[in-house]
C-alpha cells in the first residue's frame, strides 16, 4: 500500500463533528410540533470535500448555493498542504471515490465526501475510463490527456462518449453513493477556454458547444457531477 501522506506529518486530533441531522430533526419535532421537518434545513454541519482540484470544488460550492445550503459548511482540502497525495490507483471510479473520502476521513474525523469520474468512450472499449486522470502516464497533465484521446480517435467517426461521477458521502461513519452521467461526444478537436479536463473535447448531447466553451453555471445543468452532487444534497435535506 503506497504512502499518499508525508510520515513525519502530525495531523491534528479533532473531535468528530458528526451532527445527525435526522436524528436532531425527529428529536426537535417531537419535543415541539410547532417545528416542520424542514427544520433540518437550518441545522448546521461541516461538510469536507475530499479533493484537490479547485475546479471540482468550484462547481461544488456554485452547486452547494443554488440549492440554498448556506448552513451546511462546506470544506475543502484544496489549500492543505499537509496532504500530498490523495489515493486513486483501483479498478473501479466507486472504489477510487470511496478510497479518497475514507483517506480524508482518516484524517479528519469529520464528515466528508469524495467523487472520482471516468470518461468512456464507446470506441476505446471505455477507455479512458478508471483510468481518466492518468490516461497519458503518470504525472500527465489535462492536456497530454486530451491530446492521447484526439489522437485515438483520428478517422473514428463514432465519438459517442458517456460522463460517469460517483460520489462517496462518509456522513456519521456509513458509506453512501452516488451517481451522476451524461451522455455526449468527443469532438474532432479542442474548442473553449472554461472548465478542465476534457472539457475541451467534450460536448453533451444536450449542447452545441463542449463544456470547456459554458459558463460553469451552464455545464451545472447538465453534467456528470451536477447530478451527483443533487442527488446527495436531497439526501442531505431529507
Ligand atoms: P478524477 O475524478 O479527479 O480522478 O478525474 C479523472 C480525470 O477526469 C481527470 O483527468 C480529470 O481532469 C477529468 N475530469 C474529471 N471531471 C471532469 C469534468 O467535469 N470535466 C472534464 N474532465 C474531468
Amino acid at each position: 500500500m503506497k504512502h499518499h501522506v508525508q510520515n513525519n506529518l502530525q495531523y491534528p486530533e479533532t473531535e468528530p463533528k458528526l451532527i445527525n441531522i435526522r436524528r436532531l430533526q425527529s428529536d426537535l419535532c417531537s419535543e415541539n410540533p410547532a417545528f416542520s421537518p424542514n427544520f433540518a434545513k437550518i441545522i448546521s454541519m461541516n461538510l469536507l470535500f475530499a479533493s484537490k482540484n479547485k475546479h471540482k470544488l468550484s462547481e461544488i460550492r456554485s452547486l452547494f448555493e443554488e440549492a440554498g445550503l448556506t448552513t451546511i459548511d462546506l470544506q475543502s482540502v484544496v489549500d492543505d498542504s499537509r496532504i500530498d497525495d490523495i489515493p486513486e490507483d483501483f479498478e473501479t471510479i466507486e472504489e477510487n471515490a470511496a478510497a479518497k473520502a475514507e483517506f480524508i476521513y482518516n484524517i479528519y474525523k469529520t464528515n466528508v465526501f469524495a467523487d472520482d469520474t471516468g470518461l468512456e468512450i464507446e470506441a476505446l472499449n471505455g477507455r479512458p475510463g478508471v483510468y481518466s486522470a492518468r490516461y497519458a502516464g503518470e504525472n500527465c497533465s489535462f492536456e497530454d490527456n486530451v491530446n492521447k484521446v484526439l489522437e485515438e480517435l483520428k478517422g473514428i467517426s463514432n465519438r459517442k462518449a458517456t460522463f460517469r461521477t460517483l460520489i462517496c458521502l462518509i456522513i456519521e461513519g456509513e458509506k453512501h453513493f452516488f451517481e451522476g452521467r451524461v451522455e455526449g461526444e468527443i469532438t474532432e478537436k479542442r474548442t473553449g477556454k472554461k472548465g478542465f479536463g476534457y472539457d475541451p473535447v467534450f460536448k453533451p448531447l444536450s449542447s452545441d458547444f463542449t463544456y470547456a466553451d459554458m459558463p460553469l453555471s451552464e455545464k451545472n445543468q447538465t453534467s456528470h457531477r451536477a447530478m451527483a452532487v443533487k442527488k446527495m444534497v436531497e439526501f442531505l435535506l431529507h
